[in-house]
């Protein structure tokens, strides 16, 4: 369950300027087992393509994250409390703003090092069934001069420091934003709200 605070600020936040950002929304605990789950899974991931269908390749100089899909709809227990809060975000977007959320995909990502991913939207030219985009952040540590923010390029520019634990949400549709390069390996869970039934 989702603090019921916390929801409201996310779905204020969201109406207000298509993005939130909450800190402390998973607790020590949750992502503890996630990291057993990631290192368990650690070699089975594999590096992240760009584009859709034909068009996919592997672009490093775009993207250099490695990435592991989790089936929503059959997740390990591990996942359960994050998709149960997707679950109430998605039902509350779907009432508040009729986002019209039906489905997600996901998967965990590590960004090595020095890796990034550059300015991009998350919908794909071809398919604008993609709604509603979140990361939650599951590196153990995160300190300013480390690098990784998520950049926004929202009606001015905001830099996302990504805090362990923390959640940031935003509309699929239209928000350019960047991951910058930093010093550590970045881990988080990422993944989109669809409109249309995908699995
Ligand atoms: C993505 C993305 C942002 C982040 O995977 O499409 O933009 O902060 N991720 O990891
Ligand atoms: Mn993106």
């Amino acid at each position: 369950m989702m603090n019921a605070n916390m929801l409201d600020h996310l779905i204020r936040d969201i109406k207000e300027k298509g993005w939130s950002f909450r800190e402390n929304i998973l607790t020590p605990h949750d992502m503890s087992l996630i990291t057993s789950f990631f290192e368990h899974h650690r070699g089975e991931f594999v590096p992240a393509q760009v584009g859709k269908g034909l068009a996919r390749q592997r672009r490093e100089d775009v993207r250099g994250d490695h990435t592991f899909w989790i089936d929503p709809l059959n997740p390990p227990e591990e996942f359960r409390k994050i998709l149960d809060m997707l679950g109430e975000i998605r039902t509350s977007l779907n009432r508040e703003i009729f986002l019209g959320a039906q489905e997600y995909e996901c998967h965990l990502a590590y960004y090595p090092e020095g890796s990034f991913y550059k300015k991009h939207i998350d919908r794909f030219e071809n398919d604008s069934s993609r709604v509603l985009s979140f990361v939650f952040y599951l590196h153990p540590e995160w300190k300013d001069g480390d690098g990784g923010e998520l950049v926004l390029y929202a009606e001015k520019e905001i830099a996302v420091r990504p805090f362990p634990g923390s959640l940031i949400v935003f509309l699929s549709d239209g928000l350019p934003h960047e991951v910058k390069a930093g010093t550590f390996e970045r881990r988080s869970f990422t993944g989109w709200m669809h409109s249309k039934i995908i699995y």
